[in-house]
């Protein structure tokens, strides 16, 4: 359109001239830049391209000639502190400092099972190091049922599905032994395992193993004709709101029911 009219072109040469020289202006600015920031980039330095030692290497700069450092006695991985020995090892101070099983003598017997039948249980915290409450209880029931119930069955009598199914078949909690056996050895089994029971201590936070074993203890009041007054010792001495022996949380309907259908 221009074209075909000279007078608006000359009109616009006049323009365009002032344009070229801002447009002029900002080629200049963007050149700078280019050539500015091209050899900013040339002098890029990165983390990974300095001199720096491989883990495990031998250096010449440190005299034990290792190139990765000792770590500070002491060091503590970040929230792996667990100061509260008690609740993270289910054992007394004495326990805890025993380089051997409690004492290995008095543990050989075994059950028509061949499970290991431990009788001693010294060195093991006989006291929650946690408030029983019923949202623990709930919480127990609930992780029980997802990993003990298959092998231990719905109240305890070691007659889970998966031994019905040929697994061999654990000890009850429903006898004397394990009613009177301290809190802390059935944590203990779940943190380190025993005999042919595998450590459940990777599925099963401590806070959570806490919650079975108060659960556990629930199972065996409701499996006990005497439950109200079973004299659950390391239970009823610890824990001022301890559960009260009722069958809220152990239905005994559910003691007969066999989770999954017998087969
Ligand atoms: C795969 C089956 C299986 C599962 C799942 C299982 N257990 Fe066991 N448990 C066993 C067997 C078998 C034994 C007997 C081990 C032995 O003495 O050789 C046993 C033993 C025990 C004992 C020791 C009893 C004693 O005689 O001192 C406790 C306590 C226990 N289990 C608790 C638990 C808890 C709590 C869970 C869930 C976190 C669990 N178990 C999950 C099979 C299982």
């Amino acid at each position: 359109m221009l074209k075909n009219n000279p007078q608006a072109e000359r009109k616009m040469e006049g323009k365009s001239k002032k344009e070229t020289g801002k447009s002029g202006g900002r080629f200049l600015f963007f050149a700078f830049c280019l050539f500015t920031f091209s050899f900013a980039a040339a002098c890029r330095y990165d983390m990974q391209d300095q001199p720096r030692y491989k883990a495990l290497k031998k250096s010449d700069f440190f005299k034990d000639g290792k190139a990765m450092r000792e770590l500070p006695e002491g060091t503590v991985p970040r929230g792996f502190l667990r100061e509260d020995k008690a609740f993270y090892t289910g054992k007394t101070e004495a326990g805890q400092n025993a380089t051997t099983a409690p004492n290995p003598a008095a543990t050989p017997a075994t059950d028509a099972s061949g499970n290991t039948l431990v009788t001693d249980f010294s060195g093991l915290i006989e006291e929650f190091p946690v408030p029983v409450s019923k949202e623990l209880i709930d919480r127990g029931e609930q992780r029980y049922k997802v990993f003990c119930i298959v092998c231990h069955g719905p109240v305890g009598n070691g007659d889970g599905m998966i031994v019905r199914r040929g697994f061999s078949k654990p000890p009850t909690y429903n006898d004397d032994r394990l009613r009177n056996a301290p809190v802390g050895h059935f944590y203990d089994v779940i943190t380190n395992g025993q005999g042919k029971m595998n450590s459940y201590a990777s599925q099963v936070p401590p806070a959570d193993r806490w919650a079975i074993v108060a659960y556990i203890r629930t199972l065996q009041i409701s499996q006990n004709p005497n439950g109200a007054n079973m004299p659950m010792t390391p239970m009823n001495r610890t824990n001022t709101n301890a559960p009260t022996p009722t069958m809220n949380n152990a239905n005994p309907a559910a003691a007969t029911e066999t989770h999954g259908g017998a087969r």
